[in-house]
C-alpha cells in the first residue's frame, strides 16, 4: 500500500464514520445562543433511530449485551435519579459508596470469595469499581508492579501473558513501564503452561490467564498458572472481563467450566465487567483483590497539595456515580435467577449456531468456547466471507493469527430469528465463495500490511488514520 491508497482508505472510513455531516450543521464552535433543549433531543433521537438497526437486530458481535427496551428504560431512569453523583465526594453522596461496595461484594460472592482458602487469615476478598475492563487491568498491573517492588525488590518488572491476553495488558505495560512478555498459546488457543513457566524470571511482576480470552473465547488453565505464580511469590491476575458474569452461572447449569476464581489458590486479582454480561450501561467494571491489603496497592494519595488532602484508587479523579448506580441496579434487578436464565439462553444459542456452522463443510470452529464463536473457512479468504456477511448487516470481529471471524453470543443474539438468519447468511456466503474462490476482500490487504515489508504505509499508519478521523468534526 502506498500513501495515496492510504488516503483513499481513510476517505472511505471518513464517509462511514461521519454520516451526519451532510444531514446536520456541524458545531465546530459554540453556538452563539443556546439551542432549544427539545431541538437537541429531537436531533439525538433521530440519530439514535438511524443507528438502532445496526445493533438491536443481533447482528453486531459483543457490542450490546442486553438491548431490550424495558432494560434500556430502566437504565435511563436509574441514571436520571443519580445524575449528580461523584464518588470522589463520598461525604456528599454516601449512596455512591453503597452502590460501589455492594456491587463489589455481590460480584465477589459468585467469584469464589467465600471459598478463598486465605479468607480467615487475610479478611477475604476486597475490590473497587473502575471505568471498564481496560481500566481494571491497568489498575491491576500498576498494583502488581508496586507489590513486586515492595515485596520482592523487583526493579525491571514484566507481565508474562499468553498471546491471547487482551491488549489492555500491553497498554498497562506501556503506560507504567513494564515489559510485556507474550507467550504463544497451544493449538487449543489456551495458555501453554510449560512455555509460560519458561518465560517467568525473577523480574516477573504478574502472570495472566483469561476466563475466557477474547479471540476464541477459551478459558486458560488458571489452576496451573496461578499455582506456578504463587510458588514464586508472583501476582496472578485472572482476566474475567468477558466471562465473569457468565461462567459461574454456566457452571451452575452443569457446563464444564474449569476453576478460575478465588477458590483457586494463587489467584491474586480478577477483572470482571459489569458493563458486559453484567448488563450495566457502558462505563463500569469491577476489580477484585484477594484481600484488602492487596487493594491498597491501587491507592494514590497525597498529603502535601495546596488543594487539601487527596486520595483516589484509580486513574480517574472524579468518577461518574450514575454509572455505578446503573451497575448496582442492573445486578439487583437480574438477581441470581436472571443471570442463570441469561446464561442458559446464551449457551443454547451458542450450541445451536456452533452445530449449524460445523454442518457447513468448509467452516472450522476454533476452540471449545461456551459462548464465543470463532471460526474460519478452509480454502477461501475468511475476510471475503466477512465482507459478504457485512453486506447483510453482520458486524463480526476479524481475528488474525490465524485469520478467522468472531461472534460473541449475547442476549441480543438469542432473540428469535437471529441464529437462523446468521446460519443462512454464512451458508449463502460460503456458497458465493464456492463459485468465486478467488473473491478478494477489503480487510485482507490491510491485515496483509502487517506482514509485507515493501510498503510505504504501515498497519500503524492505518490505525492512526482511523483514530484521527474519529476526532474530526
Ligand atoms: C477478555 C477481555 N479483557 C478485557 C477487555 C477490555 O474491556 P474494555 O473494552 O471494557 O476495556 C475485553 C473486551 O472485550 C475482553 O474481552
Amino acid at each position: 500500500m502506498n500513501k495515496d491508497e492510504l488516503s483513499f482508505v481513510v476517505a472511505v472510513l471518513e464517509e462511514s464514520l461521519k454520516p451526519y455531516r451532510s444531514v446536520y450543521p456541524s458545531h465546530a464552535e459554540l453556538p452563539d445562543v443556546g439551542i432549544e433543549r427539545q431541538a437537541i433531543l429531537d436531533e439525538m433521537s433521530a440519530m439514535a433511530d438511524a443507528e438502532r438497526d445496526h445493533w438491536s437486530t443481533g447482528r453486531a458481535s459483543g457490542a450490546v449485551y442486553r438491548g431490550d427496551e424495558a432494560h434500556m428504560e430502566f437504565m435511563s431512569d436509574v441514571y436520571r435519579l443519580n445524575v449528580e453523583l461523584n464518588p470522589l465526594h463520598p461525604d456528599l453522596w454516601p449512596r455512591a459508596t453503597r452502590y460501589e461496595a455492594e456491587v463489589v461484594s455481590m460480584t465477589g460472592s459468585f467469584l469464589g470469595a467465600d471459598r478463598s482458602s486465605t479468607r480467615n487469615a487475610d479478611g477475604g476478598v476486597a475490590g473497587l469499581m473502575t471505568s471498564g475492563g481496560t481500566d481494571s487491568i491497568l489498575t491491576a498491573v500498576r498494583s502488581a508492579r508496586d507489590f513486586a517492588a515492595a515485596e520482592r525488590g523487583v526493579t525491571r518488572p514484566s507481565v508474562v501473558m499468553p498471546a491471547s491476553a487482551h491488549p489492555a495488558f500491553d497498554k498497562a505495560c506501556q503506560y507504567f513501564g513494564l515489559e510485556a512478555v507474550r507467550v504463544p498459546v497451544g493449538l487449543d488457543g489456551k495458555a501453554d503452561v510449560a512455555a509460560m513457566e519458561q518465560a517467568i524470571d525473577d523480574q516477573c511482576a504478574m502472570v495472566v490467564g483469561s476466563a475466557p480470552s477474547f479471540p476464541w473465547g477459551v478459558i486458560d488453565p488458571v489452576t496451573e498458572l496461578a499455582g506456578m505464580a504463587e510458588g514464586r511469590g508472583v501476582w496472578f491476575h485472572t482476566d474475567a472481563c468477558l466471562g465473569g458474569f457468565l461462567l459461574p452461572f454456566m457452571a451452575e447449569l452443569g457446563e464444564p467450566v474449569p476453576a478460575f476464581d478465588f477458590s483457586v489458590p494463587g489467584v491474586t486479582s480478577i477483572s470482571v465487567d459489569t458493563h458486559k454480561y453484567g448488563y450495566g450501561a457502558k462505563g463500569t467494571s469491577v476489580l477484585l483483590f484477594r484481600n484488602k491489603a492487596l487493594r491498597r496497592y491501587s491507592y494514590f494519595m497525597t498529603t502535601s497539595w495546596a488543594g487539601g488532602l487527596y486520595n483516589s484508587p484509580t486513574a480517574a479523579g472524579s468518577r461518574p456515580g450514575a454509572l455505578l448506580a446503573q451497575a448496582w441496579a442492573a445486578m439487583l434487578s437480574a438477581g441470581r435467577q436472571g443471570y442463570l436464565d441469561a446464561a442458559a439462553r446464551i449457551r443454547a444459542t451458542h450450541k445451536r449456531i456452533r452445530d449449524g456452522l460445523e454442518a457447513i463443510g468448509e467452516i472450522r470452529v476454533l476452540g471449545d468456547s461456551l459462548f464465543v464463536l470463532a471460526f474460519t473457512v478452509d480454502g477461501f479468504d475468511v475476510y471475503a466471507l466477512q465482507d459478504l456477511l457485512a453486506a447483510r448487516g453482520w458486524n463480526l470481529t476479524g481475528l488474525q493469527f490465524p485469520a478467522a471471524l468472531h461472534l460473541a453470543v449475547t442476549l441480543v443474539t438469542t432473540e428469535d430469528g437471529v441464529a437462523g438468519s446468521f446460519l443462512r447468511d454464512v451458508q449463502d456466503g460460503v456458497g458465493t465463495l464456492r463459485n468465486e474462490p478467488e473473491r478478494p476482500s477489503v480487510m485482507a490487504p490491510i491485515y496483509g500490511l502487517g506482514q509485507s515489508l515493501d510498503t510505504e504505509v504501515r498497519l500503524e499508519d492505518v490505525l492512526t488514520g482511523y483514530l484521527d478521523v474519529q476526532f474530526e468534526v
